[in-house]
C-alpha cells in the first residue's frame, strides 16, 4: 500500500513545487548562456552565427536540429530584435533569415501560410520584397530577413524585413522557440 504520511506531506510538496519552478526555468529554453536572446515581453530568439553556410532552406533545418523554428518576428518583437541583433553581433554579421518568403511576385507569405502585407510597416522602404539587393526575382525565389545594418536603422528606424536572394549563404539563421 502506497501512502505519505501527513507529517511528510508539507515536505513533498515543497519539493513538488521546487521541481516545477527549477525544471520551469531550465527547459523554457532561453538561457542566455545558450545564446538565446530574450525580450522584455518573454519572446525567444537565437541566431545562429557560427556558420553562415545556410540558404534560406537550410536554415530552417539548421534551427530544427535545435528542435527549434525559422523565427517569424512581427509587430510585437521585430523592431526589439533588430536593435538587439545590431547591440549583440554588430561587426560579425547583419542579415538574418527569417520563415516569410515570396510566393507570387510581390505577395510575400509567412511559413504557416499567413500573408505579409506589402504595406506591412515593418518592410524597409523601397524593398516591399522586390529589391535587398535590388535585383529581380530569379528561379531561387526570394526569402526574408532582418536586416541589422547600422546604417540602415539609422536611417529607417523600426523597418527591419528586407529580402534576399533564397539560394544566398550571406544571412545567418535566425530561430525562434
Ligand atoms: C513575435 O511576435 C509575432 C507576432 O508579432 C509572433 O507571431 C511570434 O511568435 C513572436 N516571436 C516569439 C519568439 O515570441
Amino acid at each position: 500500500m502506497f501512502f505519505i504520511s501527513s507529517s511528510l506531506m508539507p515536505n513533498v510538496l515543497v519539493i513538488i513545487v521546487i521541481m516545477v519552478i527549477v525544471t520551469g526555468h531550465c527547459t523554457n529554453g532561453c538561457d542566455e548562456s545558450d545564446g538565446f536572446l530574450q525580450s522584455p515581453r518573454g519572446n525567444c530568439f537565437k541566431a545562429i552565427l557560427e556558420d553562415n553556410t545556410h540558404n534560406w532552406a537550410s536554415a530552417q533545418s539548421r534551427c530544427a536540429r535545435e528542435h527549434l523554428f525559422l523565427a517569424q518576428p512581427g509587430d510585437n518583437n521585430a523592431t526589439w530584435l533588430q536593435l538587439t541583433l545590431l547591440n549583440k553581433y554588430y561587426g560579425r554579421t547583419q542579415l538574418y533569415w527569417i520563415n516569410g518568403y515570396i510566393v507570387n511576385p510581390p505577395l510575400y507569405q509567412w511559413g504557416d501560410g499567413q500573408v505579409v502585407a506589402a504595406d506591412h510597416p515593418l518592410w524597409y522602404p523601397g524593398d516591399k520584397g522586390d529589391g535587398f539587393p535590388k535585383e529581380p526575382v530569379t528561379s531561387s525565389g526570394r526569402c526574408m530577413v532582418i536586416d541589422a545594418w547600422q546604417n540602415h536603422i539609422q536611417h529607417h528606424p523600426g523597418r527591419p524585413y528586407r529580402t534576399y536572394e533564397c539560394a544566398e549563404v550571406f544571412p545567418v539563421p535566425l530561430c525562434q522557440v
